[in-house]
């Protein structure tokens, strides 16, 4: 529990800030990232954070990253995890331009949930947005199809000007599928110009958009799970379409459940706040495991009612050295 009585069980790590892709809202132009490979925690030392974040109650993980397919040893990573009692779920965010190398292998490995982030189907907005290729991700897609995860769902960040004609196209898309698609309102968490007020789309607008071409059913679990989402069904298209208004939902974090660790090892209890813990530098001077869960449980106490993004707020680290 924190100290607003949310139970926190839910870990979100980041295992690199790299990317082989350049989303506007994520990494700023030009970011270099940790040239220096020793700021990153190890496979071992993750996996020793996990079994201290499991011994505490923590149940469910997540992988991120920057892109968590492009480190090495990523398959060790998901194995060590596995084996760990109290861990009960992992999933992955990617953007998918690997999984039809790694999808099979990840699936095996035992991942249960992969999120894919696709926030268009016309390749040259993909291309602007991304700086990718949208066949890659398409191709990683239909692999994870292949592969049998229990959870597919893919993820749209909302840009005025950018990407909202790509609204329909995706509900579409993810109806043919049957993926779950949520809706995410930018968070100022990069440096990149797209976030300007003008760029902000809420979700109340994407809902009227999609409104005039279906009709949002509400659902009697809105949330599924304790994700951020709120869920509706399409009536005629059938698909199953979430909104996150991580800006426009005064309420948003009411049920917050997570805490992330970056990729060079700090807590952050919250993803818009610049507080965070520097559990590195205890892995790396020899600290036990009880004073690893001294800092795990300083997080807890520390972790906001709330984000800041409302509040003029600037980021000290992008996104990407975060973990989405
Ligand atoms: N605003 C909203 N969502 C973001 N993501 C990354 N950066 C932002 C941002 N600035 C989300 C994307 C991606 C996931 C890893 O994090 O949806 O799919
Ligand atoms: Fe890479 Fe994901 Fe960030 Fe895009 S959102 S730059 S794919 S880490």
């Amino acid at each position: 529990m924190d100290a607003f009585g949310r139970k926190i069980d839910y870990l979100r790590i980041s295992i690199t800030d790299r990317c082989n892709e350049r989303c506007l809202y994520c990494m700023p132009e030009g970011y270099k990232g940790w040239e220096n490979t020793r700021d990153h925690l190890t496979a071992d030392e993750i996996l020793r954070v996990v079994r201290v974040a499991a011994a505490l109650g923590f149940r469910k993980f997540r992988l991120t990253g920057g892109e968590p397919l492009v480190r090495h040893d990523l398959l060790d990573i998901v194995r060590g995890m596995k084996a760990i009692p109290g861990v009960d779920d992992v999933g992955i965010s990617t953007n998918g331009t690997k999984l039809a190398q790694v999808g099979q292998p990840l699936r095996e490995a035992g991942i249960r949930g992969v999120n894919v982030s696709l926030d268009a189907l016309d390749p040259k907005i993909y291309r602007q947005i991304t700086g990718g290729d949208l066949n890659l991700t398409l191709a990683g897609i239909r692999a994870a199809s292949a592969a049998g995860f229990e959870r597919i769902k893919l993820n749209c960040v909302l840009m005025r000007g950018v990407n909202e004609g790509e609204i329909w196209p995706l509900v579409l898309f993810a109806a043919e599928h049957g993926f779950p698609l949520r809706f995410i309102e930018l968070m100022p968490i990069t440096t990149a110009d797209v976030l300007t007020e003008k760029n902000f789309l809420p979700i109340g607008e994407a809902m009227q958009l999609l409104a005039r071409r279906d009709e949002l059913v509400s659902r009697p679990d809105p949330r599924i799970g304790n994700g951020p989402a709120t869920y509706y069904s399409l009536r005629h298209t059938g698909a199953l379409i979430g909104f996150i208004g991580a800006l426009t939902n005064l309420h948003f974090c009411d049920q917050c459940n997570k805490m992330r660790l970056t990729a060079d090892g700090k807590i952050r209890p919250c993803l818009g706040n610049h507080g965070e813990l520097d559990l590195r530098v205890v892995l790396r001077n020899g600290g036990d495991d009880a004073a690893l869960r001294d800092v795990f449980l300083e997080a807890l106490r520390s972790k906001p009612l709330e984000h800041q993004f409302r509040n003029q707020y600037q980021p000290q680290r992008p996104m990407t050295a975060i973990g989405g």
